[in-house]
């Protein structure tokens, strides 16, 4: 059996988990359930980073031991991620004993061999980040490069991981792909930090400065602290958390976010290349959420935590819509690797179209028409399509690319929708086994792909559909008919908690405990969330899916989108080949459109604009994916586009004559 390891970052303890946190944790569950789908052995790790200076001064603010702090911490982490349906194998605290045995092992080892070694040093040190930069590494201003806060300079005796010596081989391992950094662009950058020269890396502090670390066993004035010690979890985690023990390693992807790359692809590579370790084979860095045009932080007040966020949409059927939701939302909706702007907004948007009325429309149709139209028993029809959907799922899914994998499943079930909908199995009995057999396959295609997404409604739409507990790979196994059973709705729509709350705050200031604000009623909970983003508004916020310098459009016109957006509308040109009114209306146009490929009927609303016999021989520019559309009992496959200056309408078309069916963009 394939074994497949793969990790998160370890979290610092210093605060509770955030969005953020749970972002990364949601991707590695949502790769480790695809991985276990695929019948792979999967060692899925998480955990928590305990150690350092960060958590020190949290647990000393709270006037606790750091030890008290880091244990009341860990299981926060604990606790949200069961929230949010986390699978991990393992949870990882960097105060374990194993891990520190560990540790003091390979430092011990490294030592012995002469690539530990003392030195004098002075260096700008960054006290947030707990990192020393060079003076090459700052700028003008002083400034940590990571964060942009001022450094200090600071003369001590430390030790220092002679890790200058590996930049040639790393740099081999990265330009030959055997250590893969994806997305691509992101490898570039890392072979850019290397051809500015690699360092070594101070790794020990003394103990009077700084006590919250791991002894070095060398010397036990010194702790080492953060990136030694915690990258270090990858390797140790697995001796002592997982079944296969050591032999799990090397890991098959180590998911980060872009923040922790050069730790990730410099630092431990080195590291495992001293101490004779494989390199992992992948490391992917995902972007950041920003909350309400900022980047989150505790003193700007922005920070979401998904634990209140789930406690808003109080729902029917317990937390599974919410959290599933949430699962979606957060994969779906911005490319991995992209920067994103979080807002309830785009929740209940993203939550509304994919999953409620594509997805759960889908499931709730076809469970009632089996019954009303087949009693119940519908014999499977295989589509080659669902292979399509199928097949580009699972090559999105290898790749990372979960929202491509989102994208796979949401078409699937628009185009079955699509299909009911011409077919109509209620009006047409003797096509409807036919028709309903292909969505039931198609369905079953869909528990499948949903099932790391969203696995608790992938098994109750397997179980409604008469399929095993969870969901396997349909072409695993020939099922000629399934027996349908009973769905409650999948997904039922998300109360309209963001529009509530947007009112609210554009009048709100008066009530802290929950009550009227601006006019609106707000429970407790919403309150609380309103006071927690301070003065980014969680509603209102737009939804940016693109990379971190795109603005948003900020003139209350349609949300920035990104070129991912722009490519989902199929825009063509098309052909008037046959126009007509349609009868009784003022505004409406049957017309005929040629797209190459097929014709189309469509319904435009252009008869004030134009005779139907102007538009024979045109060419227009029409969406050719538009979900139909039923308009006064003619159905509409697409929409004819046209600029609008007022009361005047005119249709866009191309400049030359190009051929029917011609590609937009
Ligand atoms: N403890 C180190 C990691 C050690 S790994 C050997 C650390 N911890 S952290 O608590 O700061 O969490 C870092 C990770 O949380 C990021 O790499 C990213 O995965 C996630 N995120 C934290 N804030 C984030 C956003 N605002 N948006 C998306 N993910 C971010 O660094």
């Amino acid at each position: 059996m394939n074994r497949y390891y793969l990790t998160t970052p370890i979290y610092y303890v210093n605060d509770k988990p955030h969005i953020g946190h749970a972002y990364t944790t949601v991707a590695a569950d949502v790769l480790a359930r695809y991985r276990r789908s695929l019948g792979e052995d999967v060692f899925f790790l998480t955990g928590v980073d305990e150690h350092g200076q960060k958590v020190e001064k949290a647990a000393a603010l709270r006037g606790v031991s750091p030890q008290a702090h880091c244990d009341e911490m860990a299981p926060r982490f604990q606790a949200l991620w069961t929230r949010l349906g986390i699978a991990h194998d393992a949870f990882l605290r960097t105060t374990d004993r194993a891990h520190k045995d560990y540790v003091r092992e390979a430092l011990a080892r490294l030592h012995r061999e002469g690539l530990i070694e003392p030195r004098d040093f002075e260096g700008w040190y960054c006290t947030p980040c707990e990192r020393f930069w060079t003076e090459k590494d700052l700028g003008e201003g002083k400034a940590c490069p990571d964060c942009g806060r001022p450094v200090d300079l600071l003369a001590e005796r430390n030790y220092f991981f002679l890790m200058s010596r590996y930049a040639g081989a790393i740099r081999d391992a990265l330009a030959s792909g055997r250590l893969e950094i994806l997305p691509v662009y992101r490898r570039n950058e890392v072979l850019g930090f290397l051809d500015r020269g690699l360092e070594d890396l101070c790794i020990s502090r003394p103990r009077r400065r700084m006590g919250w670390g791991i002894p070095l066993p060398f010397d036990e004035e010194y702790v080492t602290y953060v990136w030694f010690d915690a990258l270090l979890n990858y390797a140790s985690g697995p001796r002592y958390l997982a079944a296969g023990g050591p032999e799990r390693w090397p890991a098959d992807v180590h998911l980060i976010g872009k923040d922790i790359l050069t730790t990730h692809a410099v630092y431990w590579p080195a590291m495992l290349m001293a101490l004779g370790l494989p390199l992992p084979r992948r490391i992917v860095a995902h972007g950041w959420w920003t909350f309400g045009g900022a980047k989150m932080s505790k003193s700007l007040g922005n920070v979401v935590d998904p634990g209140e966020v789930l406690s808003l949409y109080v729902p029917e059927g317990g937390e599974r819509p919410s959290r599933e939701a949430l699962r979606w939302f957060l994969m779906a909706e911005v490319g991995f690797g992209n920067d994103g702007t979080f807002s309830l907004e785009a929740l209940e948007r993203r939550w509304t179209a994919d999953l409620a009325n594509d997805v759960g429309n889908l499931a709730s149709r076809v469970v009632s028409l089996a019954h009303r139209v087949l009693g119940g028993d519908i014999p499977l029809v295989h589509d080659p399509s669902d292979d399509e959907a199928m097949a580009a799922y699972a090559t999105a899914m290898d790749g990372l690319a979960f929202a491509r994998a989102a994208e796979a499943i949401v078409g699937r079930a628009r185009a079955l929708n699509a299909l009911l909908q011409a077919r109509k199995p209620w009006e047409n009995p003797p096509d409807a086994a036919e028709v309903l057999g292909r969505a039931a396959s198609g369905l079953r295609a869909i528990a499948w792909m949903l099932s790391p997404f969203c696995p608790e409604s992938a098994r109750l739409l397997a179980n409604a559909l008469g399929l095993a507990e969870s969901p396997g790979r349909p072409d695993a196994g020939i099922v000629e008919r399934v027996r349908v059973g009973t769905l409650d709705p999948l997904f039922p729509r998300p109360p309209a908690i963001a529009a509530r709350l947007a009112s609210a705050q554009a009048g709100a200031g008066e009530s802290k405990t929950g009550g009227k604000a601006g006019g609106v009623s707000v429970t407790k909970k919403e309150k609380a969330v309103m006071t927690q983003q301070g003065s980014g508004n969680m509603a209102a916020a737009t939804t940016v899916a693109g990379p971190a310098e795109m603005p948003d459009s900020g003139d209350g016109g349609p949300p920035v989108v990104t070129i991912e957006d722009v490519k989902k509308l199929g825009l063509r040109v098309a052909v008037v080949t046959a126009a007509e009114r349609v009868p009784k209306t003022e505004r409406l146009l049957k017309l005929q459109v040629d797209l190459g490929t097929e014709t189309r009927t469509l319904v435009a609303g252009l008869a004030t604009a134009y005779a139907p016999e102007e538009l024979v021989g045109r060419r227009v520019v029409v969406v050719a994916n538009l979900q139909p559309a039923t308009i006064r009992g003619i159905e509409s496959r697409g929409m004819v586009l046209c600029a609008v200056d007022g009361a005047v309408t005119a249709l866009l078309a191309p400049s030359s004559e190009v051929a029917a069916g011609s590609e937009v963009r």
